[in-house]
C-alpha cells in the first residue's frame, strides 16, 4: 500500500523538482495541504486569502483567483482574511480623555490610551484620574503611560510635602554643600532646615572652647578679689608690722632654701 502511494507520488514529485525550485516550494505548501494561514478551501481548490490592508471582494472559482481589493480610508484589516469587508478604525475620544497613540493604518488598528494622568480601568472601561501620593510618598518613576500612579514611602533622607500623582520623593538639601549647617533635621514630609548664620554654627564648638577660659577668669578673679579683702583686713590689723613681718619671713625662707642647698 505505502509503496504503490509513494510510486503514485512519485511521478508529479520529480516533474515538479524538474520545474522551477520556487514553483516547487509553492505547490508542495499549498496545493497538496491547503493548511496555510495564507489559503482556503473552496470549491474543491485551495486558494489565497487577502492579505492584511486589503479584503475579499469576491471568493476564487474553479477558474480564477481570489480578488482582493485595498481598505478605504479609516479603516483596516491586520490578518490574512477572507472579509467581505474592512473594519473600521475606532475612534479616541478626547472628551473621554483618550488619546490615539498609534494612529493605525491599512494593516494595523489605530490604538487609543488614556491622556497623561489618566489610566484605562477595567471597571468602569474608562479612563480614571490617576491617584496623588500624600506627603510623606512619592510617585514612582517612571510614571508609565496608561497606568495608575504607584506611591512609595520616601526612604531616609527624602521628603515629600506635597500631594502629587507624578512628583518622586526628593532628597534632602545637603547643608554642607551650602556651607551652611542644619538648623532643623528633614523628616519625610519635610526638608532640612539650612541656617547661613555663624552664631548657630558655634554651639557645638563653645563649650569646649570658652567655657574653661570663663572659669579660669572667673577663679582668677576671685582669688585676686579674696586676696584683696584679706590683705584690707589684716593690714589694718596690724599696720605697717605686717610688712616688716613678711619680709622677716620671706628672709628666713630663703635663707632655709639655701642652708637645705649646702647640706
Ligand atoms: C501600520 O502601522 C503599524 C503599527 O503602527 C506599523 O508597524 C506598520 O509599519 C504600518 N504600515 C504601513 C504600511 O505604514
Ligand atoms: C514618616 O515618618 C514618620 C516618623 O518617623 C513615620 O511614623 C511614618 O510612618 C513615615 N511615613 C512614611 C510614609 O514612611
Ligand atoms: C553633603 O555633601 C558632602 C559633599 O558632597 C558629603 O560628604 C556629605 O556626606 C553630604 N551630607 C549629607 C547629609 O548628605
Ligand atoms: C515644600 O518644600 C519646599 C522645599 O523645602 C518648599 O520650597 C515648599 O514651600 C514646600 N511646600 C509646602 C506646601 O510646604
Amino acid at each position: 500500500m505505502a509503496l504503490r502511494a509513494w510510486r503514485r507520488c512519485q511521478l508529479p514529485v520529480l516533474l515538479a523538482l524538474c520545474a522551477l525550485p520556487g514553483w516547487l516550494q509553492e505547490t508542495l505548501q499549498i496545493t497538496p495541504l491547503c493548511t496555510s494561514e495564507r489559503h482556503y478551501k473552496h470549491l474543491g481548490r485551495c486558494c489565497n486569502k487577502c492579505e492584511p490592508g486589503k479584503y475579499m471582494s469576491a471568493k476564487c472559482t474553479t477558474t480564477s483567483e481570489s480578488v482582493c481589493l485595498p481598505c478605504g480610508p479609516d479603516e483596516y484589516l491586520d490578518t490574512w482574511n477572507e472579509e467581505e469587508k474592512c473594519l473600521l478604525h475606532k475612534v479616541c475620544d478626547t472628551g473621554k480623555a483618550l488619546v490615539a497613540v498609534e494612529p493605525g493604518n491599512r494593516t494595523a488598528p489605530r490604538r487609543c490610551a488614556c491622556t497623561a494622568g489618566y489610566h484605562w480601568s477595567e471597571d468602569c472601561h474608562c479612563c480614571r484620574r490617576n491617584a496623588e501620593c500624600g506627603p510623606g510618598f512619592g510617585a514612582q518613576h517612571p510614571v508609565q503611560l496608561n497606568k495608575d500612579t504607584v506611591c512609595k514611602p520616601c526612604l531616609a533622607g527624602y521628603f515629600s510635602n506635597t500631594s502629587s500623582s507624578t512628583e518622586k520623593c526628593k532628597p534632602w538639601t545637603n547643608c554642607t554643600i551650602l556651607g551652611e549647617t542644619e538648623a532643623h533635621h528633614g523628616t519625610n514630609k519635610s526638608d532640612v532646615v539650612c541656617s547661613s548664620s555663624l552664631s548657630s554654627t558655634e554651639p557645638p564648638n563653645e563649650p569646649q572652647t570658652y567655657l574653661p577660659s570663663l572659669i579660669i577668669l572667673f577663679l582668677f578673679i576671685s582669688v585676686a578679689l579674696v586676696a584683696a579683702i584679706i590683705f584690707g583686713v589684716y593690714y589694718r590689723k596690724k599696720g605697717k608690722a605686717l610688712t616688716a613681718n613678711l619680709w622677716h619671713w620671706v628672709n628666713e625662707a630663703c635663707g632655709r632654701l639655701s642652708g637645705n642647698k649646702e647640706n
